[in-house]
Parts: C-alpha cells; structure tokens; sequence
C-alpha cells in the first residue's frame, strides 16, 4: 500500500477548500494499492469530509486537542473529528511545533487521544538544518520517536510516521532520495525498539509531481506527505497520476 496525503495546512479558506475537495471528488482513483487522505484545515473540515464521504478519499484533521470534551478553548478533539468521518490525524507537525511551540509531550498525549478514539495518527518527525549540519539527526529523530512510541499502547489500533525535515518543507530543497531511503531505513529499525507491528513512514517535504515516483519507488517508504502541491488540482491529479504508474 503507497499513502499519498495532502496537507492543506492553512492555505485554503472555506470557500476554497470546497471548491478543490469538490474537484479532486470528481476524479476517479481506482488503484487499490494507494491510499489518499486530505487533512483540510478544521473550519472546512466538515464541509470537506462530507464531499470526500462515499469516495476512497480519506480525511483527517492536521492537529487535534488531546481532551476529549470540556472547557478547552480553541480545541477540537479526535472524537469530534472522528464523528465527521475522519480516519487519521496528524500530529507534531513542524510547524506545530516550531510556529506553535508543541512539545513532545503534547505530542505523545495527542497521540494517546487519538489512539483512544480509534484515529490513526500520523506522528510527524524531523530535523532541522542546523541539526542535520551538525550530526544531529539521528539524536533528534531518536528523541522524537522515543517520546511518542516508549511504551505506548496502540490498543490494537494503527499508527503511522511521517519523516519531514523542517529544512525540507516549503523550500524546494527536497531530501535526497538516497538519503530518504538511508533515514526511513533508520527509523524502521528505530521502531523495532517499541512494536513489533508494521509502521508505515511517509516521506514529506517538497514533494512535487515530478519527484514523486524517486521516492515511492523506495521500498523504505511507505507513502508522502504532499503540503503545498496538495492545494491545486493542476499539481495533485498529476502527482496521483504518476504513482499509479508504478507497479
Ligand atoms: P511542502 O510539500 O509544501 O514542502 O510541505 C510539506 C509538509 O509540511 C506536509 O505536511
């Protein structure tokens, strides 16, 4: 299975998010071994979700409040968003933890939120520039993982990671695949340390039509994580297009 998901991350607004769910719903994916998930931002969360019901589009929020319900100003917890539909969530994106100041402990715990609920979160890693020039990918990498995955209790429910270095996203400076496929082999064998399930890794960070396939075409990775190229239809359909090329 190759997951291709789509962070619209705060680029679209509510009129705008339907109008691509509403074109993207109209495209026929008929390639069983691909998954598409959308994570639109909450406001058109619903709205999105209910296009995408009834198609082999998945949805997901790109962050959820670890509480279930109460008092918690701003929130919208995994119960909430599972309630409309939603199958994954991700979680610790760089920019939640670099813009917003997330930390892994609010990580873990939104993680544990969405285990409980039956969400599937996808736990976003990675490193920035002045780590990796400094040696210091592996330690943060290591860190990340280890504050999420020691003795978490998947409760029988899924889990997956994305690799995005933050010097990756948004830049054009796209990981090398070489070294996508060097880290993702890393972080497989990384995982053996807490699970023995099967964690699918997401590659994410500038990932384009025209790169795609260098890294689905890995056996290390499982999937991407497609930011900007996620929010027009003219740069999506083709990078879907491309992976169902591969066989
Ligand atoms: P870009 O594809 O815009 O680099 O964003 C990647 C990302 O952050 C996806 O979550």
């Amino acid at each position: 299975m190759k997951y291709i998901f789509g962070n619209w991350k705060m680029y679209l607004d509510l009129g705008e998010s339907v109008i691509l769910a509403n074109e993207l719903a109209e495209e026929v994916f008929t390639d069983d071994k691909m998954e598409i998930a959308i994570f639109p931002t909450a406001l058109a969360f619903s709205n999105v979700a209910t296009i995408f019901s009834g198609t082999s589009v998945a949805v997901g929020p790109q962050d959820v409040a670890w509480q279930p319900k109460g008092a918690y100003t701003g929130g919208v917890s995994p119960l909430m968003y599972k309630d409309l539909g939603a199958r994954y969530a991700l979680v610790g994106h760089s920019e939640r933890r670099h813009v917003f100041g997330e930390t892994d402990e609010e990580v873990r715990k939104k993680v544990e939120a969405c285990l409980d609920t039956g969400l599937i979160p996808v736990v976003c890693i990675g490193e920035t520039k002045q780590e990796k020039d400094e040696g210091k990918r592996e330690y943060r990498l290591k860190k990340q993982l280890m504050k999420v995955f020691e003795n978490l209790n998947l409760n029988g429910g899924k889990i997956m990671v994305a690799y995005e270095p933050v010097w990756a996203i948004g830049t054009g400076d796209a990981c090398n695949p070489l070294d996508a496929d060097d880290i993702h082999g890393w972080i497989k064998l990384e995982l053996k340390n807490y699970h023995d399930i099967e964690v699918p890794i997401l590659y994410g960070g500038s990932v384009k039509p025209d790169n795609v396939i260098d890294y689905l075409r890995l056996e290390t990775v499982d999937g991407v994580l497609v930011g900007n190229a996620s929010t027009k239809t003219e740069t999506f359909v083709p990078l879907i297009r491309a992976v169902e090329k591969i066989k």
